[in-house]
């Protein structure tokens, strides 16, 4: 029998919540619950989403306790696991972190460039007090992490909280896996056994094989160098059930890609190596903040009320994310010792062989019990090592920024970030970021 396991989602409120849940609820054969609990600070905003998984929960799983709670004592006592998906200054100051930059012709992005930096700020002390709570009040529990900007915040308790239990983890190269096993016509990602090597939204796949050991890349390359990461099935539909701005993302792939054809590109990359082009195609008024507020938000709030009101779940539209059923991969591997290998944002110490030994990287890993263990991925090349060499002194650098309150060093943070052209333009973006932030980042001086 394996042992039930006590949930907190913390980020209630979170629009990916009610699919955590169906997906939760999809997986108690191989990780069984005995209790979810909610916690957010936003109580309105946690109540709305709470009070629909309350009656989904009631119908589908009885026997699961559920409360939702903005007390951090009753949210993470007896707790197992910690589902962490915060977004200090919710898409209000996303919105920010977006237009800001496009005032001076820069990308505006989540968790890129300054609009990450600016994020990654706000984020930190944010995930910080999660993980305290969780070691004041379940000590032996472990914290999930994908509150972004995970590079920032991994390097944060990685610096400050250096015994945490907490593991950050991303979704993007799950998705892209995703998609290249549709491209190679099988049933499952987990098919494919791969190497990869990078940064969070910053990595490089170097092998991808079958079963059998027989190489996937060339057949996958092939489809890249094409079509990017848009899948056969999206390609001969006129409809597709994607965004217009992540089927442009897809597509861009086959431009990432070209720049080094012995790997295969994680999507993010487009904005480093592209970045005029994305802000040729940004509407300075209309961002992805916008769009996620007027679309995805609107239907999990809408749905959510709805279901309220009907009393029952019984027909709910909102569906198991799943992509989302990485993190019960990764949750099953601690608890039962699956040993499963998975990307997951680790300390390099020597994993990548010529690179940093202090730098969160993202890599394969085995994970156990006792946690993730890193595999080595070797030497890497020239090219990817410059990049990422820049990158993680940025993603250093706002640490430091937000551990000595320097705005010195937030400057020099800004303007080593390979989208921000100059100087001059990165003091410009951070005065704004600083009028913009200043109920949320600590006192820069
Ligand atoms: P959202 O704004 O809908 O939800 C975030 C919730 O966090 C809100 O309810 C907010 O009130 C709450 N919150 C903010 N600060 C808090 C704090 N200090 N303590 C407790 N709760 C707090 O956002 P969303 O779009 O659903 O995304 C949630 C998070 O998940 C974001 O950080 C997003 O970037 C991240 N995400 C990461 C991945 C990944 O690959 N790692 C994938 C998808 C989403
Ligand atoms: C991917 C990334 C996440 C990011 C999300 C943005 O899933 O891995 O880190 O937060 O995309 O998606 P959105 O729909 O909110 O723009
Ligand atoms: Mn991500």
């Amino acid at each position: 029998m394996l042992k039930q396991q006590s949930i907190l989602i913390a980020g209630g409120g979170s629009t990916f919540t009610p699919g955590i849940v169906m997906m939760l609820l999809d997986n108690l054969d191989k990780f069984p619950i005995r209790q979810i609990k909610f916690y957010d600070n936003d109580e309105d905003r946690q109540n709305k989403i709470a009070d629909a998984c309350r009656i989904l929960l009631k119908e589908r799983a009885p026997e699961i306790a559920f409360s939702a709670t903005t007390k951090p004592e009753e949210a993470f006592t007896d707790i197992d696991f910690v589902m962490a998906h915060i977004r200090v200054g919710k898409y209000a100051m996303r919105e920010k972190d977006e237009k800001i930059p496009l005032k001076y012709g820069v990308i505006g992005q989540e968790t890129c460039g300054p609009g990450g930096i600016a994020y990654g700020m706000r984020s930190i002390g944010g995930v910080l007090e999660l993980v305290d709570y969780m070691e004041k009040y379940s000590p032996d529990a472990w914290m999930l992490n994908y509150s972004n900007p995970a590079a920032i915040v991994a390097e944060a308790t990685r610096k400050l909280r250096p015994n945490s239990k907490i593991i950050n983890i991303c979704d993007m190269p799950v998705g892209i896996e995703h998609r290249m096993a549709e491209v190679l016509g099988l049933s499952s990602r987990k098919d494919m056994t791969v190497r990869y090597y990078g940064l969070n939204h910053f990595g490089w796949w170097t092998d991808i094989r079958d079963k059998d050991g027989n190489d996937l890349m060339p057949k996958i390359k092939e489809h890249v160098a094409k079509h990017g990461y848009v899948t056969p099935a999206e390609l001969s539909s006129a409809e597709s059930d994607i965004e217009a701005s992540w089927k442009h993302t897809y597509e861009k792939a086959k431009d990432v890609f070209a720049l080094d054809p012995e790997t295969l590109p994680n999507t993010y990359l487009k904005y480093y190596f592209y970045a005029q082009d994305e802000v040729a195609i940004a509407d300075p008024n209309y961002t992805r903040a916008n769009e996620v507020m007027d679309h995805r938000e609107k239907l999990v709030f809408s749905e959510c009320q709805r279901v309220v009101d009907a009393g029952t779940a019984r027909d709910v539209k909102l569906e198991a994310d799943d992509h989302a059923s990485y993190i019960v991969d990764l949750a099953r591997a601690i608890a039962y010792n699956t040993k499963e290998r998975m990307l997951l944002i680790v300390e390099n110490q020597g994993a990548l062989v010529n690179f940093d030994e202090t730098a969160m990287v993202e890599i394969p890993c085995l994970v156990g019990s006792n946690g993730p263990e890193p595999l080595v991925q070797g030497n890497i090349p020239r090219f990817q090592k410059g990049l990422m060499e820049q990158q993680v002194a940025v993603e250093k650098l706002v640490v430091e920024a937000w551990e000595k309150g320097s705005y010195q060093t937030l400057w020099q943070a800004l303007t080593l970030s390979k989208i921000v052209p100059n100087a001059r333009v990165a003091k410009q973006i951070l005065d704004d970021l600083i009028e913009a932030n200043k109920d949320f980042w600590p006192e820069l001086k």
